[in-house]
């Protein structure tokens, strides 16, 4: 669905009143009210729906505490405990805090946790430390990267699996191409750090497409760069994005982070009339 509709309360007697961040990706929620978004289902459903829609929603100046941060997650799934490898926030163990004086770093495109079978539905970050200039997030919408792919390249990529790798005890297995499993559409579903290489394709050719596709799903034109504010939030739809944290700043940053449960990533095949689809079995690889 396009992020070009503006719709307001009065007109549509939604409670929340949505406004386009970027031309393919990201919606924001216009004055934000954090009692509405914690307490109205009705608010929380359409939360819910506008992530689904728009893939990225802003919420500024939202500064939810650490309970109401899960609370807010909530509106989209399940929040889950962060896996044991990651940084905890001291007073909460549902929520990783994520902070530059200690090492962090996120900046290469990735889709949290694809080295994993079930990987995360949904992602509620908080900017509790910003630094004065920098450190902004950039997302992508993989939706709009694979219908910019031409016919040639979805029916070479269709059936195709990759492998996703972070070490020994994380590795899985994903089709290239996902249907999203709440909308049905489309998904290049390939990523820098832990897509690895395309284990249905002979290797040399693996190593030309898979670089190809990973550079393809973060065009500018797909993209919504965040500037954050202290108090702001923004969640993503962790399947159907990627995203990017630039450490371009001086000083500290911290960004407070709660997972919603995901479920399996399923394929999304071409219809049987595509040229040339239709070769997952293909080659030793498999
Ligand atoms: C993340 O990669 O989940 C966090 C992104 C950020 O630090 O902006």
């Amino acid at each position: 669905m396009s992020t070009t509709s503006t719709a307001t309360t009065a007109a549509t007697g939604q409670k929340l009143q949505l406004r386009p961040v970027s031309g393919r990706i990201g919606i924001e929620v216009v004055d934000p009210d954090l009692d509405l978004l914690l307490h109205d289902d009705t608010a929380r459903a359409e939360l819910h729906r506008a992530m689904l829609h728009h893939h990225v929603v802003v919420l500024r100046g939202l500064a939810p505490t650490p309970e109401q941060h899960v609370v807010l997650a909530a509106a989209l799934g399940e929040p889950i405990v962060p896996e044991d490898h990651l940084p905890k926030h001291p007073d909460h163990p549902m929520i990783c805090r994520f902070d530059s004086a200690v090492g962090y770093k996120a900046d290469r495109w990735h889709t949290d946790g694809t080295f994993r079978d079930v990987i995360p539905s949904a992602a509620v970050l908080v900017m509790r430390t910003g630094p004065d200039a920098g450190g902004d997030t950039t997302w992508t919408n993989c939706c709009a990267a694979y219908e910019e792919l031409s016919g040639g390249m979805k029916a070479l990529v269709d059936g195709r699996k990759c492998l996703h790798d972070q070490g020994p005890d994380a590795k899985a297995v994903h089709p290239v191409v996902v249907a999203h499993p709440d909308t049905g559409r489309p998904i290049l579903f390939v990523n820098d750090i832990f897509s690895r290489g395309i284990m249905n394709l002979p290797p040399d050719e693996s190593s030309a497409i898979l670089p190809f596709l990973i550079r393809h799903a973060s065009r500018p034109d797909f993209t919504y760069r965040h500037r954050w504010t202290e108090g702001d939030v923004v969640i993503w739809d962790n399947r159907s994005t990627q995203h990017y944290a630039l450490f371009d700043f001086e000083g500290q940053r911290v960004v407070e982070r709660v997972h919603v449960a995901g479920g399996p990533m399923e394929a999304y095949r071409l219809g049987d009339d595509a040229p040339g689809s239709n070769a997952a079995g293909e080659g030793p690889w498999a």
